[in-house]
């Protein structure tokens, strides 16, 4: 059955920070500091999901989806990262996830979505190598709670945004700038990846996933400088992140001046490779890349980011290139063969500046022709030959876009931040329809 999905994660929606025992996460301290978000938006309340869950279910109900990714939040169940369970958090997603059933809604839940418990992050995060089996003992807690329901995880959302936005550049929580010092996080974060999905096994669960973002890279000209840049760049973005899970080792990071990773220990690449019931990739764009320019500082990347022009864009300002998830897929065919797990596009979707017109209506025809090209892209590669299961639309609701605060809106839903009313836009009708009358292999 392909799946047809809406994708969430807790911090962007649930809000509710404080109630029933949950801790704060990095995501709360980093949202509070001045200046980190865009009008000094915080995710305190966000789309209030926490208490007005059963009405999203509902939406997506109506609307067709046969499976929904959401997250977990970390310090719902943890409120300091470790120990003993909080009751009330694991409550709360015992009674999202029956609902989930009682619709006939695969529920496929990402185990950690960026909301790290603040407690962990005073010990170092994700540079501190203990972080790693904190996630696995979640993990478990996790199984034991929700597997007989969950048949599907995702342990982490996007390891390489993560440890690019939050530790490299300090644009996301938790705010470090570490710039190539960051790399023990990619690490620690794909090592606490195979222990989760060692400890999600030993509980029996069915399909284990982990989701990375993944970009077509275009070099900016046919010279030989720029390709080599667009080179580094996809071995920074894609490879460091694919090939240790799908081939067992990590690329040669020679071009950033690294030679190895060294927090790597003997024996992790074969816990970070073991078999994965599916690949999740999120796409939403290619990135073209030049050499950087030469001028008299030293580059500190070699590579620079060139802008793709001549498409139309989103309300972020990111070029809308369908036919890049073909060409995505169809590069990961080819790199990876036979070791390419079915892959399951776990999040793609635009950002625009919708509000209701007059008639309350919310009419985002760009959106639709966003899904449109993209759902056609998937079809051309599975007629290529790519095993692919299943899409699931970013977002179902307008909430919490990190840094950029409410500003940016992805739902299909409307959301108005006053009010908490939802209002479903045009492309969700346009996503039903399309989901009841032209079925995915
Ligand atoms: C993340 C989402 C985010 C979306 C749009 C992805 O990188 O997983 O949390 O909202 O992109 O920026």
């Amino acid at each position: 059955m392909f799946l047809w999905g809406t994708a969430t994660a807790s911090y962007q929606i649930e809000g509710a920070v404080a109630e029933d025992g949950r801790g704060p996460s990095i995501w709360d301290t980093f949202a509070h500091e001045p200046g980190r978000i865009r009008d000094g938006h915080t995710g305190d309340v966000a789309c209030d999901h926490y208490n007005r869950w059963s009405e999203d279910v509902t939406l997506m109900g109506s609307l067709g989806v046969n499976s929904y990714r959401f997250s977990i939040s970390w310090p719902r169940i943890q409120p300091e990262g470790r120990g003993k369970p909080n009751e009330a958090g694991l409550a709360f997603y015992d009674r999202l996830v029956d609902e989930l059933c009682a619709k006939d809604i695969v529920p496929a839940a990402t185990i950690f979505h960026w909301d790290l418990p603040q407690a962990l992050e005073d010990r170092g995060g994700w540079l501190n190598r203990d972080t790693s089996h904190h996630l696995a003992d979640y993990a478990g807690i996790l199984a034991e709670r929700l597997g007989d329901r969950v048949p599907m995880w995702i342990t982490l959302n996007e390891p390489f945004i993560h440890m690019v936005f939050g530790y490299a550049l300090g644009t996301h929580a938790p705010g470090r700038t570490l710039f190539l010092d960051a790399l023990p996080a990619a690490h620690h974060q794909l090592l606490g990846h195979g222990l989760a999905a060692q400890a999600l096994r030993a509980h029996g669960a069915e399909r284990v996933l982990i989701t990375n973002n993944c970009t077509p890279v275009w070099p900016a000209s046919g010279s030989a400088e720029d390709h080599r840049a667009a080179e580094a760049y996809d071995t920074l973005h894609n490879r460091l992140f694919n090939d240790p899970l799908l081939l067992g080792k990590y690329p040669d990071l020679s071009a950033y001046g690294v030679s190895t990773l060294d927090v790597v220990r003997d024996g992790d690449l074969e816990v970070i490779a073991q078999p994965l019931d599916g690949l999740g990739i999120n796409y939403y764009n290619p990135t073209r890349i030049a050499a950087p320019a030469p001028g008299p500082d030293s580059a500190p990347l070699p590579f620079e980011d060139a802008g793709v022009s001549g498409y139309p864009t989103t309300a972020f300002g990111w070029p809308v290139v369908p036919d890049g998830l073909r060409e995505l897929l169809l590069g990961l065919r080819a790199r990876y063969g036979d070791a390419l797990p079915p892959v399951y596009v776990t999040e793609n979707g635009c950002s625009l500046a919708d509000e209701p017109g007059q008639d309350g209506a919310v009419d985002d025809q760009a959106r639709i022709a966003f899904l449109d090209g993209h759902i056609g892209a998937i079809r051309a590669a599975i007629a290529e030959g790519v095993d692919v299961r299943g899409y699931y639309v970013w977002s179902l609701m307008d909430n919490f876009e990190w840094a950029e605060g409410f500003n940016q809106r992805f739902g299909l839903v409307h959301v108005d931040f006053a009010t908490q009313k939802r209002t479903p836009k045009a492309s969700y009708h346009w996503l039903r329809e399309r989901i009841a009358t032209h079925p995915l292999p």
